[in-house]
């Protein structure tokens, strides 16, 4: 992240020190640069310029209500997976008109709240909940625009929890299934069929699964002559973890996108997440105590995977930077690890690292997607704070969850 630099010995987020706002901060807390997450979105819009899609933030990423509200000002919709979402993205401020209802299994109320609200596409998953969404769109006298998701069976060619696009996956619907569908939908007066939509997987590092699911769509559009007003072209854009990975080029992507709205006559819409916040956010975090083991030491932090699951769940690399550096180094291995009861909760091993003492800080990095998110109350740990930095400016934007709430069940 640009917004994240060392000064002298010390990490500054935008115009802050870290240091100082440990001063009145408890750890473990997240904190997000709020100048991070606007570059990136005008850098994606930047990047499909000429087609000029709606970009509907997957709220699924990060559904802090002050950070949607952030992105809602410039003008982004949102992707949203369940009533809860639904609900915080139109709180944000974000129009109903620029909201898309993916998910596999949305329930009857979730759909009802959706088809009340005026939403601008539900983008249904099987013939059931089609039929369902009319069924409810015609007790509430409406017609509803629906999308389809399909399932393109194109590998994202990234990790298998997060691979979402091939025909072993439960996503989406078959186009041969699809195909069946559509001779029956016309019987459906209470929804149109407005767009189709796809999502392959997410942090996707190559362009040419998204080539390829771009050709599967358009060579579909074209041998049903379908006409649609939108193609939502889902999320997924990766982002680096490590230096060692390539960034993601989307320059021939885009020209072809461009080719392919113009030539179908019809609004691209994406469902950009990570891409958009993931490198926007640290999880700052205390070391507790520090234990000798067999062959390395364990550096026990008081964040735990129950704050940030990403490493426990799919192996994931976030590097691990010291909030203050100084000149000497650990002697030896050493792994930063949680306190939750599960041998998971761990966050990386190291050699050759700087001097680690009991009560440092340290700052686990990229932790904008997929990190408050999926945090849980696990062991009985309260939500922790969430921070937002806006130049020298700095914004709670989530308070720590209150411990006695939280053992009142
Ligand atoms: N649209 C749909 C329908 C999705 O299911 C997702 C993510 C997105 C958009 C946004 O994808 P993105 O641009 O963020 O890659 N928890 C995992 C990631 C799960 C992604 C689920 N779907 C992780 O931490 O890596």
């Amino acid at each position: 992240m640009q917004n994240l630099r060392y000064v002298g010995k010390n990490l500054f987020i935008e115009k802050l020190s870290i240091k100082n706002i440990l001063k009145k901060q408890k750890t473990p807390f997240y904190i997000y640069s709020e100048n991070q997450i606007i570059t990136n979105f005008l850098k994606f819009k930047n990047t499909f310029k000429k087609t000029n899609p709606l970009i509907c933030f997957a709220a699924k990423s990060n559904s802090n209500l002050n950070i949607l509200r952030v992105l809602g000002k410039l003008g982004a919709g949102a992707d949203v997976v369940s009533g809860g979402e639904l609900l915080k993205a139109l709180k944000a401020g974000i129009k109903a008109k620029k909201i898309v209802f993916s998910g596999v299994g949305k329930t009857e109320e979730e759909l009802k709240i959706a088809i009340n609200k005026n939403i601008l596409l539900i983008n249904c998953e099987t013939e059931s909940e089609a039929k369902l969404v009319n069924n409810l769109a015609k007790k509430l006298r409406k017609k509803v625009s629906i999308g389809f998701r399909l399932n393109p069976n194109v590998d994202a060619k990234t990790h298998k929890n997060i691979s979402t696009g091939k025909a072993e996956n439960k996503f989406g619907l078959s186009i041969k299934s699809f195909k069946i569908f559509l001779k029956t939908i016309n019987s459906l007066k209470n929804i149109k069929l407005d767009a189709l939509s796809v999502h392959i997987g997410s942090q996707i590092l190559n362009d040419a699964p998204f080539i390829k699911t771009l050709s599967v769509m358009s060579n579909l559009i074209k041998e049903l002559r379908l006409n649609l007003n939108y193609v939502d072209l889902g999320g997924g854009f990766g982002i680096n973890y490590t230096n060692k990975e390539r960034p993601i080029n989307l320059n021939k992507y885009s020209k072809l996108v461009e080719y392919f709205s113009k030539k179908l006559n019809c609004k691209i819409i994406f469902e950009p997440g990570r891409s958009i916040i993931g490198n926007t956010g640290l999880l700052v975090s205390k070391v507790q105590f520090i234990k000798k083991g067999a062959n390395k030491n364990f550096i026990i932090l008081d964040a735990g995977m129950n704050d940030f699951m990403r490493p426990a769940l799919y192996d994931a690399f976030h590097q691990i930077i010291p909030v203050s550096k100084n000149s000497a180094k650990s002697k030896g291995k050493i792994e930063f690890v949680g306190p939750i009861c599960e041998s998971t909760c761990k966050f990386g091993i190291y050699k050759n690292y700087q001097k680690i003492n009991e009560n440092d800080f340290i700052a686990i990095t990229n932790v904008g997607a997929y990190g408050s998110s999926l945090s849980s109350n696990y062991n009985t740990r309260p939500l922790i704070a969430e921070i937002l930095i806006n130049k020298n400016k700095l914004r709670y934007i989530r308070k720590k969850q209150n411990l006695l709430k939280l053992i009142s069940s």
